[in-house]
């Protein structure tokens, strides 16, 4: 027998959920299944799908994924919420479709966060080893990264990430993990990530109006990095970006750790609107031959292959060349790598990324989209697929979910360190302001 429908919320007849939802304890279980504490969510709500994912840790702390929900996203614009009734519908119908297929009730999520208000800049903290000892310990690292986050923000904005790019010990630069060292002066040189509380509230609520609790939240770019990056790439230095549908999330990363993130206002979407704009025929057609017959590159696209294309009125059509699509497309992608290399030379890491582009999200998909890449940037280009996770594997195994596989694995990093540290004081400040709202810290690690 499955779950019944009465009492859940997203089945009932209004499709808004109320937060009027008292789960009960065992409620959506599977007769037999236990209250498992080690099933983990991850949502990431874009501006063309929402994605869901429940996972599990196995007993060997592996990642398997059990349940996948997609559903379109009709409430969001550039990774801010722009209809809240929309955004909560999407959400609940992705995580009913994971909750059935995995059986498990999904009470709390890590959300991804995004959107074109997100800003990112560095600071630096430094604290005094006062103990006579002089051991450094994780509370010296975390009062470092107190220190870090001490700056004026402006009251419209909010610390998303405080993440350590490299400690120094009376001087001594380049430090990955200064715990068990020993010194007078600890110093961080950190990264810090912030975004526009409203917008951040507005999909905190959305959230909570589809009656899930939020477990953490993850820079989206730092999620999709997560999922796609060899360590080996994040030590020499590497850039993710992440194109889907309205932006791109751009991230950093060298030496293990992030450097610099940003959202670039454009993506795969942009590219649809300039087929059906050039094209003269609707969205939805344009969107249609864009996945079927498109290509990045204009030299790809053979010079013989016609493709019939509906007038806007849909009554008739026109024939147009896959050359001449290549032609409306390789321009809108030259334009987004010019873009990823404007946030570059922002990062200040320009000719110190040897590890390339690796270029993930829905649009990744675009066929020669790497190979503009390669020629615009002058750096080497790969496609990212989500990696590391067992369980449905194959279904997320494609570059549109690579944000929301990436929140499931800090989703399990959370999990492990909850559990290291048993009953212990969640690390204060970290996520305060809105982020009080967000139920659970998230290790600062690299
Ligand atoms: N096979 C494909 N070829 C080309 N483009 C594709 C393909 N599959 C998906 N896309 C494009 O990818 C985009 C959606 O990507 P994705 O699912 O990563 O976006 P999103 O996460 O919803 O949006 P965002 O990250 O901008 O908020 C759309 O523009 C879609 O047209
Ligand atoms: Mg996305």
């Amino acid at each position: 027998m499955r779950r019944s429908s009465v009492n859940h919320p997203r089945r009932q007849g209004n499709p808004i959920p109320q937060r009027t939802y008292q789960p009960r304890k065992g409620e959506g279980l599977l007769p037999g299944a236990r209250a498992r504490q080690d099933v983990i969510a991850a949502l990431d709500v874009g501006s063309t799908k929402v994605c869901v994912l429940v996972a599990e840790l196995s007993e060997e702390s592996e990642v398997d994924i059990t349940g996948y929900g997609v559903a379109p996203s009709h409430g969001m614009r550039r990774g801010v919420v722009v209809d809240v009734e929309g955004t909560v519908r999407a959400i609940c119908e992705a995580v009913e479709k994971a909750e059935h297929m995995a059986d498990v009730r999904v009470r709390s999520v890590t959300l991804g966060v995004a959107g074109t208000h997100v800003q990112s800049f560095n600071n630096r903290g430094v604290i005094a080893i006062a103990r006579e000892d002089k051991d450094i310990t994780e509370e010296d690292v975390a009062r470092a990264l107190e220190a870090a986050r001490v700056l004026t923000i402006p009251p419209d904005r909010d610390i998303i990430h405080v993440r350590p790019r490299e400690f120094i010990v009376d001087g001594f630069d380049g430090i990955r993990d200064p715990v068990g060292m020993v010194g007078n002066r600890l110093e961080v040189e950190a990264n810090i990530v912030t975004g526009s509380t409203t917008s951040i509230e507005n999909i905190l609520r959305c959230v909570a109006r589809a009656d899930l609790e939020v477990e953490g939240t993850v820079l989206s770019g730092l999620a999709s990095g997560e999922a796609v990056l060899h360590p080996a790439e994040r030590e020499l230095g590497v850039v993710v970006a992440d194109i889907g549908g309205g932006t791109t999330d751009v991230a950093i990363f060298d030496r293990g750790g992030l450097w610099h993130a940003a959202v670039i206002p454009v993506g795969g979407d942009h590219i649809t609107n300039d087929l059906a704009v050039g094209l003269r025929t609707p969205l939805a057609q344009a969107e249609k031959v864009k996945i079927q017959d498109g290509v990045a590159l204009v030299d790809l696209a053979p010079a013989d292959e016609f493709v019939e294309i509906p007038d806007v009125g849909g009554s008739r059509t026109h024939r147009v060349g896959k050359r001449a699509l290549a032609e409306i497309i390789q321009p809108r992608v030259e334009e987004i790598f010019d873009l990823i290399v404007k946030e570059i030379k922002k990062s200040g890491r320009e000719g110190m990324l040897p590890g390339g582009i690796v270029v993930t999200g829905g649009t990744a998909l675009l066929r020669g989209l790497d190979e503009v890449g390669q020629y615009e940037t002058g750096l080497p280009v790969r496609v990212g697929y989500p990696q590391g996770q067992a369980g449905l594997a194959d279904l997320v195994r494609n570059p549109g979910c690579s944000c929301a596989v990436g929140l499931v694995h800090f989703a399990a990093q959370n999990l492990l360190a909850k559990e290291e540290a048993g009953a212990a004081e969640p690390l204060s400040g970290l996520f305060a302001g809105i982020f009080g709202k967000v139920k659970n810290w998230f290790k600062q690690s690299y």
